[in-house]
């Protein structure tokens, strides 16, 4: 099997360290710290929030995990914080159900059970009543529930910027006006659209402004990776050495997605020889953008000219700052001001990222699609 996973949070051998963000997330989330992780896209948010949960849970807290990217109602909202909710209950089950009734009292909880006979709750609620109240109750329960064990508890809401896409504001200003006054909750909130974020977290006017500790979320560290290569690598029996390691974190920029993309690419092709080379690398790399190509094409044609230009630019001169004279003058996109807004829409749209001043692309696959594709031509 591939020791290399990416597309999916990933957890036990195939997560790497984050020792210190484990500490420091763990620590604020017992003293009832509320958190919002920013970091550009893919950076490992979920994956290292599920792990900080797992710890948190096995040390007695009460936790939840709460991911908002399919629901798009708030009667859909109320049913997957109600099934978090009675995931955290344990016992036979007419006792689960008179606790949730207790805790919950407008909605109808009923036991699901799945193939493989994994059981699960769902609930009911009449749905032509308001559903303001039952929002209260859902909003109060893990508060209750908190103070009922005397546990600290952790909610996490994953793709949290979700909520903009249904919600008018009700749900926002709901939760924020009770959830502060929660002292054995910790709220975490978390997502991959990084402008929505900012639009919920960094706007004077809205409800959950300085709500919480801003969390910026940055790579793994070279030498951490560069060890977790060589060690997937040997335990799978191909054999790598220091410099193709660091072949393939300069390709990546240690990304941690593109870095177990690569990686997984690399490993299928190196499995068979027990062995990885400067060419495999080469190899897996156009691999990738070959297997990228529809996806990219498709963000090309909906780029303007402008955009266009200045990807152009940047992935020719990429150790340029796009600030720079240098930048401005070879790719003749216009003012400063001309493309400090281009930089501003492309960063929103994340396909850039912002670094010590510099500016890359988000990802690496895409920069090298357009210096093959694009301006080869
Ligand atoms: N600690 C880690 N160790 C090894 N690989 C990791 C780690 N964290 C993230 N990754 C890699 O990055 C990928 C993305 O991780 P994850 O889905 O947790 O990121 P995310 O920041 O939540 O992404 P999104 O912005 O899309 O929500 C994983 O599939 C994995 O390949
Ligand atoms: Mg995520």
């Amino acid at each position: 099997m591939n020791p290399f996973v990416y597309g999916e949070a990933v957890a036990g051998e195939f997560f790497t360290n984050r020792e210190a963000e484990i500490r420091d997330l763990s620590s604020e989330l017992k003293s009832g710290q509320n958190i919002i992780i920013f970091s550009p896209r893919r950076y490992g948010k979920t994956s290292l929030i599920k792990k900080v949960l797992n710890n948190l849970k096995k040390e007695g807290c009460l936790t939840l995990y709460i991911d908002l990217f399919f629901v798009n109602s708030k009667q859909k909202f109320v049913e997957i914080y109600a099934e978090a909710i009675a995931k955290t209950f344990k016992g036979p089950f007419v006792k689960i159900i008179e606790g949730l009734r207790s805790l919950l009292p407008k909605l109808l909880p009923k036991i699901v059970v799945r193939t493989g006979g994994e059981t699960s709750f769902e609930f009911e609620f009449d749905r032509s009543k308001k559903i303001a109240p039952l929002l209260e109750d859902l909003y109060e329960s893990v508060n209750k529930l908190a103070r009922k064990h005397k546990k600290k508890a952790i909610v996490v809401f994953d793709e949290f910027q979700e909520l903009l896409s249904f919600d008018d504001g009700e749900i926002e200003s709901g939760m924020r006006s009770k959830f502060q006054f929660h002292r054995d909750v910790a709220y975490v909130f978390l997502g991959s659209k990084r402008n929505l974020m900012r639009k919920l977290f960094d706007d004077k006017s809205r409800s959950f402004y300085n709500s919480g500790r801003k969390y910026p979320l940055p790579k793994i560290e070279t030498a951490v990776f560069s060890r977790f290569i060589k060690e997937r690598m040997h335990q799978t029996g191909v054999d790598v050495k220091q410099a193709e390691i660091n072949q393939i974190l300069e390709i990546s920029r240690c990304h941690p997605y593109y870095t177990q993309e690569l990686c997984h690419f690399v490993w299928e092709k190196s499995r068979d020889k027990k062995k990885v080379s400067k060419e495999l690398i080469d190899e897996a790399v156009q691999e990738i953008i070959l297997s990228e190509a529809a996806n990219y094409n498709s963000i090309w044609e909906n780029l303007t000219a402008k955009q266009k230009g200045y990807l152009m630019g940047l992935s020719e001169y990429s150790k340029i700052s796009a600030y720079s004279r240098e930048f401005l003058e070879k790719n003749q996109l216009g003012t400063q001001s001309t493309v400090q807004k281009l930089t501003k829409i492309l960063y929103d749209k994340q396909l850039i990222e912002k670094e010590g001043g510099k500016v890359f692309f988000e990802d690496i696959f895409f920069e090298k699609w357009i210096q093959k594709h694009v301006l080869a031509k």
